[in-house]
């Protein structure tokens, strides 16, 4: 993995929190990256625990950053959709970047800001899929023969590829694999059309004939 710094774990907690402690304590550098076998207490978006046995890819990826950008998030979606793609995965993307094939979720993204830094934290499903409550999963190896160490190195690759892209390109790629585009999503508790993201990363939505943009995590789809 050239230009990361990688501290690599059997089973610890959370490779989030691991990062989040190394940015507390000052010994977190730029493009610093944690890996783990397993963790025991791996952590989701909303709150959600993050089964996290051995055989899949759990890593977090410390970036310097000089301020919040929402962009962040498509472009790293847009790397685990390029990785899956060196398999021959097709995979699309569930707004902002939940990772599906066939429509199960396959891989997931948490990016947590702490100092200044951001924590790109990515699980992959490769060898086994948890069953979880709020939607389906599946696992990489139904579909490719994918060894860890070999997509590790992949995935920090696309990640500093599409990091360092223009936007717009991470937004066109980004709008060919998105699930759902032109499709009803649920906003405030009325159904509005998903359009696509717009150049600064918000998203574009359509009532009837207004046309207008979403931030944050309003969007239900
Ligand atoms: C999601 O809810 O979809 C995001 C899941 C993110 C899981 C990864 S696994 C590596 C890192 N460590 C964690 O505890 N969470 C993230």
């Amino acid at each position: 993995m050239a230009g990361y710094k990688v501290l690599s774990f059997d089973k610890i907690s959370s490779t989030q929190t691991y990062a989040h402690d190394m940015i507390a304590n000052g010994t977190a550098t730029d493009h610093t990256v944690i890996c783990a076998a397993a963790q025991y207490a791996g952590r989701g978006r909303y709150r959600r625990k993050w089964v996290s046995h051995h055989g899949n890819l759990y890593a977090s990826f410390i970036f310097r950053c000089i301020e919040r950008d929402s962009r962040l998030s498509y472009a790293v979606a847009v790397a685990i959709i390029d990785t899956l793609a060196a398999y021959g995965i097709d995979a699309t993307i569930k707004w902002p970047n939940d990772i599906l094939i066939d429509g199960k979720k396959v891989a997931g993204v948490l990016i947590e800001y702490a100092g200044r830094f951001v924590i790109v934290g990515i699980g992959i499903n490769v060898h086994s899929n948890p069953t979880v409550d709020e939607y389906k999963t599946t696992k990489l190896d139904k579909y490719a023969d994918v060894e860890l160490p070999d997509l590790m190195a992949r995935l920090a690759k696309k990640l500093d590829k599409w990091m360092a892209a223009e936007f717009d390109s991470v937004r066109l790629r980004w709008m060919e694999s998105a699930a759902g585009l032109n499709g009803l999503v649920k906003y405030r508790g009325e159904m509005v059309e998903l359009i696509g993201i717009n150049d600064s990363g918000a998203l574009v939505v359509r009532r009837g004939a207004e046309y207008f943009l979403v931030h944050g995590d309003e969007i239900l789809m």
